[in-house]
């Protein structure tokens, strides 16, 4: 089972950004403790990270017969990108939506997500273990 994880604008910030909000990781600690995750679970990982919508975009829309399954932190494109969501729907494969941060007890403009509703799921609020507890949610669903 190989699965692309993508992450959003600012999250290369991952360290120093707003540490109470996001914690003390980087996004590349983060992302290799995934993969061992995985590892133990027979789960290939492969991640990528761009502040840019179309980076994203495209790289979604090369996904299909490359990866069985996305796991995406749109990040700030998770309120406002119209065009990640037509990705994820065209594409057509099982994704998970991740946040570090409860995104429904902050601001009230990060309460909508107009990518959730091409994903699978959410799963927001548990710091890096948002990543893991998404990657054994798309593993369970890709096994059924
Ligand atoms: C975030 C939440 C978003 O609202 C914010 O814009 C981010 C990070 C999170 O992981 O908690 O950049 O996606």
């Amino acid at each position: 089972m190989k699965i692309l994880v993508l992450n959003g604008p600012n999250l290369n910030l991952l360290g120093s950004r707003e540490p109470g909000v996001y914690g003390n990781q980087t996004l590349a600690d983060m992302m290799a403790g995934l993969q061992d995750y995985g590892r133990a679970r027979m789960i290939e990982v492969e991640w990528c990270q761009s502040n840019e919508e179309g980076a994203l975009v495209t790289r979604i829309g090369e996904s299909r017969g490359r990866y069985d399954g996305l796991i995406i932190n749109p990040a700030a494109y998770t309120h406002t990108s119209i065009a990640l969501r037509d990705a994820l729907q065209a594409v057509a494969l099982p994704c998970v939506e991740v946040h570090l941060s409860n995104i429904h007890s902050r601001e009230v403009f990060r309460h909508t997500s107009l990518t959730a509703a091409a994903c699978v799921g959410q799963i927001c609020g548990f710091g890096a273990m948002s990543y893991q507890l998404a990657l054994d949610a798309l593993g369970a669903h890709l096994k059924k």
